[in-house]
């Protein structure tokens, strides 16, 4: 019987998942059906029992859900709980399983096309929502070796600091302005916050005055594919990377959760950015 797979978001018309989901299932040859489900913020568990009644086989998980489908779930790995947050659910014969492969994702995208050595590197993360949350936790468990953190509203940045405390990992939550005066000291720089995205494609959430060009920076925005943040970057030497690596490679790692093969990356890649 064919399976069935989804995304639980809303809105969630726009999403790509659908697409190159049902792409790569054909590809392997797996007979099964991803769709696009938009379930209303006060139907949560009742979409979860749906998934349990319906023997859906797995799920993604986007805006604005990722928290609430936790407590509906029978187990969560332990980063996802880690995270505070699942975009990924594995029906496994009626145990539902939470997983999260947001940040993961992204690590992979930064070590597959910079071929950096995390472990000792310095690396600024704008943005302290549920994005930087994601990418932070994947970082410290990947092992770096200094963080931080700047957000619009600093008392956000400073709550993840606990975060790297549970890893040992130096990190501090510093104003905008400090980053700013010492950009120069960090080796990342990630953008984890909506500035710059599409329609708002003349904003950039920092001055890279003294940027060395050496640093890598980095955005999780894939539309446009180059923010004004990496144009910048790029102006001035940096090696860029866009989000569009993380988006593929959480779906990847989704995938791989769901069914135990690898899906053609490069084809997932491809579509995306046929879509765009
Ligand atoms: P996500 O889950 O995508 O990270 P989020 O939890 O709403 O979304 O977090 C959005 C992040 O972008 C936050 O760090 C937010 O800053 P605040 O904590 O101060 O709200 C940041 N952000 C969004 N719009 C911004 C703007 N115009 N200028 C600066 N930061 C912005």
């Amino acid at each position: 019987m064919e399976k069935v797979f989804g995304i639980l978001g809303h809105p969630v018309g726009h999403s790509m998942s659908p697409i190159i989901h049902n792409d790569a299932f054909e590809k392997i040859g797996i007979e099964a059906r991803y769709h696009a489900f938009d379930v209303d913020p006060d139907q949560v568990k009742e979409a979860i029992e749906g998934i349990r009644a319906l023997k859906i086989t797995g799920c993604n998980v986007t805006v604005p859900h990722k928290i609430a489908v936790m407590k509906y779930l029978d187990e969560i790995d332990s980063e996802a709980e880690q995270i505070g947050a699942v975009n990924t659910i594995v029906n496994q014969n009626g145990k539902l399983v939470g997983y999260n492969t947001d940040g993961r994702g992204y690590v992979k995208s930064l070590l597959d096309e910079t071929s950096i050595d995390l472990a000792n590197m310095k690396v600024l993360v704008i943005g302290a929502g549920g994005g930087a949350r994601g990418i932070i936790t994947a970082l410290l468990r990947q092992g770096i070796g200094h963080l931080t953190i700047t957000n619009r509203t600093i008392s956000k940045a400073e709550l993840l600091i606990d975060l790297a405390a549970t890893f040992d990992t130096p990190a501090e939550a510093l104003e905008k302005q400090v980053v700013e005066e010492k950009l120069n000291e960090f080796d990342v720089i990630i953008n984890t916050t909506s500035v710059g995205m599409s329609p708002n494609v003349d904003e950039s959430p920092l001055s890279l005055d003294r940027l060395k060009e050496e640093t890598i920076v980095s955005d999780l925005i894939y539309n446009p594919l180059e923010t004004k943040l990496l144009k910048e970057a790029k102006a001035k030497g940096a090696q860029t990377l866009n989000g569009i690596g993380m988006f593929v490679n959480q779906a990847a790692l989704s995938f791989e959760h769901w069914t135990g093969q690898k899906p053609d990356e490069i084809q997932m890649r491809k579509i995306v950015l046929q879509q765009l």
